[in-house]
């Protein structure tokens, strides 16, 4: 068989071509997804994070697209159904990861990004001993009492229906906790997260 064999026959040499591609270039790609995997996601103080999670050193192959750990200054976001969390640890035995909405633990009660507390339900659900609590924003100053520190919050048991004309919020606190109706235990509650579970992924 000479060159010209080829030539005359097209169809051989993208029969030829067809084989490089598709066979030479996966396995040179699985290999890199293979290597990169390898990586743990490590951030901080939050070390040995695997699968389904991808982020820093792990490509987005390595993990659920959905469970994308970033992390910015030694410091661990996730952001679900467009709520921003930190993420205080993930414990990939329990599967399990403590996280705090990120508005209300650098910001404070008083002005929240996002409106309800809302996990991605794909994947994670709460772990038990948590309950909600409600806030009520934007509500007259005359119907609040200063709770909070800040002019308009309230809850649903005292600033009923149609009163307040800002967004209601849900956020799961302990349901141990006690007395939370003061803006320095709240806020510390809500700086102190919760833990989800990954049920899925
Ligand atoms: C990670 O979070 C930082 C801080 O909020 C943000 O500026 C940055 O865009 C985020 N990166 C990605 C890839 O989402
Ligand atoms: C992140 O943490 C590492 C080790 O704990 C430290 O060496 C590094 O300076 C920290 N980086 C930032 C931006 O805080
Ligand atoms: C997230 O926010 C964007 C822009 O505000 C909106 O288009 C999108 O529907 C939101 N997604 C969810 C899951 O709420
Ligand atoms: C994960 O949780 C288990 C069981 O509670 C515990 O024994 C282990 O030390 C935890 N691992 C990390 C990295 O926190
Ligand atoms: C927040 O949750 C409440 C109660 O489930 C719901 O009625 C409301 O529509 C939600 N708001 C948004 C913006 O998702
Ligand atoms: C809080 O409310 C949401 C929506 O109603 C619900 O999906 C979630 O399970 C509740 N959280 C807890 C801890 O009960
Ligand atoms: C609010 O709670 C904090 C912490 O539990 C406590 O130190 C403080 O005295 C309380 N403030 C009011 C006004 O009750």
């Amino acid at each position: 068989m000479n060159s010209g064999f080829l030539f005359r026959y097209p169809p051989l040499v993208i029969f030829f071509i067809t084989i490089l591609v598709f066979v030479q270039i996966p396995v040179f790609l699985c290999y890199d997804l293979y290597a990169s995997c390898n990586n743990k996601y490590h951030c901080g103080d939050i070390a040995n994070v695997d699968y389904p999670f991808w982020g820093a050193g792990r490509v987005r192959g390595c993990g659920k697209p959905d469970l994308f750990l970033n992390c910015t200054r030694n410091i661990t976001l996730i952001e679900m159904r467009n709520v921003t969390y930190r993420v205080f640890s993930v414990n990939m035995t329990t599967r399990s990861l403590k996280i705090a909405r990120e508005d209300y633990y650098s910001g404070g009660i008083c002005s929240p990004k996002s409106v309800n507390t809302t996990l991605d339900s794909n994947f994670f659900v709460y772990s038990s001993g948590y309950a909600n609590i409600t806030l009520v924003y934007g509500c007259p100053p005359s119907t609040t009492p200063e709770l909070f520190g800040c002019l308009g919050i309230g809850v649903p048991e005292i600033n009923g229906p149609g009163i307040c004309k800002g967004p209601t919020v849900f956020v799961p606190v302990p349901t141990m906790i006690g007395d939370i109706w003061n803006v320095s235990k709240m806020e510390e509650v809500l700086r102190e997260g919760f833990e989800v579970k990954v049920e899925r992924g």
